[in-house]
């Protein structure tokens, strides 16, 4: 990725940091590779065929990490058991999947994303779902959340098999409904087709409870819709939201951005259970991953980038070294600034900065004597030559 690109990266991803911190979510890193017995627990299989597998000289077998849940779950078995729940982490950092590269499908990409461990309650629902929303609103995208629960297809389901009941899921999440209905036709179970496709259908949670009957978990669901609803979070109700992770026990949800195609879903996360299979107690967790490129690519070329003028101090021959002062004193003020590498003389220098600088700072004899410098807009063409503290403050105040 070339400066453009990044600076734009760093810039959503700021906002997206300053927004977890306010929130509470302190971020984490963990290792690039792990074991790799630590994804094939739970994640499913899906995932196990993406990954990337290798033997360490010592013989062991690790994988380039697909996703942050599982290590970060594992760190907090082997580092955070003894802190004060809820545990609220956050992370950005970068993971591997072995897939067909496309538009907004890569095997290196980035996700932004929040771990809340240790509480299970309609507000914890609530509040990660809201930090999803706030986050993507803060980087400037156009989306639409979609909302489950595994509750709504497991008890539809009820009486297949696990094996088939993991297929049906597997359908649904790759949006395929119809070969859901098949599947379950083929399999002797045509009389749960039409419910199946009711239960997809269902936009409001009475909807969803006339197909299933009302659930243990119903009043749960009801609150935490309560809660987003207080709060005037925008949301769809979609019994088809299934995801590719096994590890999901709950509420469930995904956010799709418009114009991006097949690859538009651009956020993923929900309630699930991991940290027993680590070693450690059962522990309720709920969180979401971003996927960072996606974004930009959804974002385009709509980023507001705040404004820094790119100055360039020019210099005479005997002025060199005031000049190399110069520079270092405006960068340590925070402004950009360049001066000559290449030996070019002062015209040459001038030239050069009118393709790059907003504004030119130049150090010649006079200003040597005198202690000033002379500021010069390179859009404008006008110039004045001020005190070292003046031209700060005339840069700094743009
Ligand atoms: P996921 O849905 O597998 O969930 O990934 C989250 C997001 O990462 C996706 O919505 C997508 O935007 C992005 N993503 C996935 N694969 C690629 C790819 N090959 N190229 C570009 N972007 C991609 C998880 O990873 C869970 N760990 C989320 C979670 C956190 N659940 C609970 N906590």
């Amino acid at each position: 990725m070339l400066p453009d690109e990044m600076e734009q990266r760093r810039e959503i991803e700021a906002r997206m940091r300053a927004k977890a911190r306010t929130w509470g979510y302190r971020e984490v890193t963990t290792p690039t590779f792990e074991e790799l017995e630590l994804f094939t627990i739970r994640s499913g299989e899906g995932i196990i065929d993406e990954m990337y597998v290798f033997e360490d000289k010592g013989g062991r077998s690790l994988a380039l990490r697909p996703e942050l849940t599982a290590p970060v779950l594992r760190t907090f078995v082997n580092e955070g058991r003894s802190l004060t729940k809820p545990i609220k982490w956050c992370y950005f950092a970068d993971c591997y999947r072995y897939e067909r590269p496309q538009k907004g499908r890569y095997r290196q990409f980035w996700q932004f994303g929040i771990e809340l461990i240790g509480a299970d309650s309609a507000m914890a629902d609530a509040e990660v779902m809201m930090v999803a929303d706030e986050l993507l609103r803060a980087a400037g995208v156009t989306f639409v959340m979609k909302i489950g629960h595994l509750s709504f297809m497991r008890t539809l389901l009820k009486d297949l098999p696990a094996e088939d009941q993991k297929k049906v899921r597997s359908f649904l999440d790759k949006r395929d409904t119809d070969a859901a209905s098949v599947f379950l036709s083929e399999t002797g179970r045509e009389n749960l087709a039409a419910p199946l496709q009711q239960l997809i259908s269902a936009r409001t949670l009475d909807e969803v409870f006339a197909v299933i009957g009302e659930i243990p978990e119903a009043d749960r669901i009801r609150e935490t819709f309560r809660i987003l609803d207080s709060q005037g979070i925008q949301y769809e109700i979609n019994p088809a939201i299934a995801r590719g992770l096994d590890y999901y026990t709950g509420v469930v949800f995904e956010c799709f951005a418009e114009g991006l195609g097949a690859e538009n879903q651009i956020l993923g996360g929900g309630a699930y259970r991991l940290a027993h299979l680590f070693g450690g107690e059962d522990t309720p967790s709920v969180g979401f991953a971003i996927g960072f490129d996606r974004v930009m690519v959804a974002l385009g070329e709509k980023i507001w980038m705040p404004f820094q003028p790119q100055v360039t101090v020019v210099f005479t021959p005997e002025a060199r070294d005031r000049a190399v002062a110069v520079s270092r004193e405006l960068r340590g003020r925070g402004i950009i600034c360049s001066i000559d590498l290449m030996g070019r003389g002062f015209s040459a220098q001038m030239k050069n900065a009118g393709k790059s600088a907003d504004y030119v700072v130049i150090i010649g004899e006079e200003e040597v004597r005198s202690g000033m410098a002379t500021l010069k807009n390179m859009k404008g063409g006008e110039q004045q030559t001020l005190s070292l503290d003046d031209v700060i403050t005339s840069l700094t105040a743009q």
